[in-house]
């Protein structure tokens, strides 16, 4: 969401375009709400909204609020920060949450580079947000209304992903029964986001560099090229120099991603985010018309925690713990981390039935049985491998790599 250009010493939002900020959001009313701004301190009265004008779980039909309050209207949700101070601070800028100096750097980064047309490539690990912030660039560029395109290139065959990227003409190939445009074309005067661009193909990599160096695509089975205006934002979590020295990528198309190349720190490198994480994704996932705090200890162990899943593991654990929560809190039981609770805890529970949790998934839980038996078999024949192979009758191989990937492994014997 875009906020107004420039704030007057009040605004209206609601979904009728004749507010100054329009809210494109079915739970929102016509003229919804309105905040007028007074020595640091703001006003919110509500227009009887069907849906009403939310701090917390309280409903509020006029009242005064502090600076960086957040209102939530529909499924919206807008936080009052001092003029200027803008959307890079107070910890959120287009939905990334993240006060610390490296997000601030990155949002500054974003909206310095936005206004430009240059390709951006965005690393960092997995789940740190590097689609959020691919949405962010095209958000706050001149292209924000037109399309953004995601791509995902590794979850698209070698086969048809040059047809995805460029389109193709009707017969081009066997099951090409209609022509069709690509994403190149769908993406015309917006943004094209090719994520996971590690994966793609070298062939489709000299393709796609030719597109780039050019500004014109060729359709499969066409014989005319096709003019497109596309800013290109990609992202990997690879480490895509190194893939380029070692010619799985090529160089040159990795410069010509690589004009404005920004980073995305892993969240264990920012923990002191963590709260602020915690607290938008509560808010986000508890029931309607209320948030659910969490207990201090619980928030520790949250803290302590390595998320190497990052931000995304983080998202799903505070949602699993409040759908496991018993009490109005969220307590330190309610944490379960996303790979932990299958490998600690008992496979199967009291009662005998597999002791799974909302968020565990098959191969966690076959992973997690598969351990637990090896264990007791080791712990039955005395810490002899080479029997456990025999008696369990697996593959040796297998179950060793297994051990090492358990931690079973005695060094000393290896
Ligand atoms: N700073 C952040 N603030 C709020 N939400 C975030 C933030 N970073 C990530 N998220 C959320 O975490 C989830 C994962 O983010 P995203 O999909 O952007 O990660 P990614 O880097 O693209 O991961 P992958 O490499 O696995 O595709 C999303 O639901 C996103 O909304
Ligand atoms: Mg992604």
């Amino acid at each position: 969401m875009r906020p107004p250009p420039s704030w007057a010493e009040s605004f209206t939002a609601g979904k009728d375009d004749a507010n100054d900020l329009q809210l494109k959001d079915g739970f929102v009313s016509a003229r919804h709400v309105k905040v007028t701004r007074r020595e640091g301190r703001f006003f919110v009265v509500d227009h009887a909204s069907t849906n009403g004008t939310w701090v917390g779980n309280a409903r509020i039909y006029e009242a005064e609020v502090p600076m960086y309050t957040t209102l939530r209207v529909g499924e919206s949700e807008l936080t009052l920060e001092p003029q200027g101070a803008g959307e890079k601070r107070g910890g959120s800028f287009q939905g990334i949450i993240g006060d610390d100096p490296s997000m601030r750097q990155l949002a500054e980064l974003v909206e310095r580079v936005a206004p430009s047309s240059a390709a951006v490539a965005i690393f960092g690990e997995s789940g740190t947000g590097k689609e959020l912030v691919a949405r962010a660039v095209h958000q706050r560029s001149p292209r924000a209304e037109k399309p953004f395109i995601p791509i995902n290139c590794a979850a698209i065959s070698k086969e048809l992903i040059e047809s995805e990227l460029f389109g193709h003409e009707k017969g081009a190939f066997t099951n090409a029964v209609t022509a069709r445009a690509g994403a190149f074309e769908e993406a015309h005067g917006g943004t094209l986001f090719l994520d996971e661009i590690g994966e793609l193909p070298l062939d489709l990599q000299a393709k796609l560099l030719r597109a780039l160096e050019s500004g014109e695509i060729k359709r499969v089975g066409a014989s005319r090229p096709l003019n497109v205006d596309v800013r290109i934002v990609a992202a990997t979590n690879r480490d895509l120099m190194l893939d380029a020295r070692q010619g799985r990528f090529r160089e040159d198309l990795f410069y010509r991603l690589c004009v404005i190349p920004l980073n995305l720190p892993p969240l264990r490198s920012r923990r002191a985010d963590i709260p602020q994480l915690v607290e938008h994704f509560l808010r986000a996932f508890s029931p309607k018309g209320q948030t659910v705090r969490i207990q201090p200890d619980a928030m520790q162990k949250l803290e302590a925690h390595r998320w190497k899943g990052n931000v995304r593991e983080l998202k799903n654990v505070v949602h699993r713990a409040l759908l496991l929560r018993k009490g109005p809190h969220i307590e330190t039981g309610d944490i379960v981390f996303d790979v932990a609770p299958v490998m600690q805890a008992n496979v199967l529970g009291e009662d005998g039935k597999p002791n799974w949790v909302p968020g565990t998934t098959m191969d966690q839980m076959i992973a997690a049985f598969e351990k637990a038996v090896v264990e007791v078999a080791l712990e039955q024949l005395g810490g002899n491998r080479e029997r456990v192979v025999k008696e369990l009758g697996v593959s040796r191989s297998t179950l060793f790599k297994k051990m090492k990937e358990w931690g079973l492994t005695n060094e000393d014997k290896e």
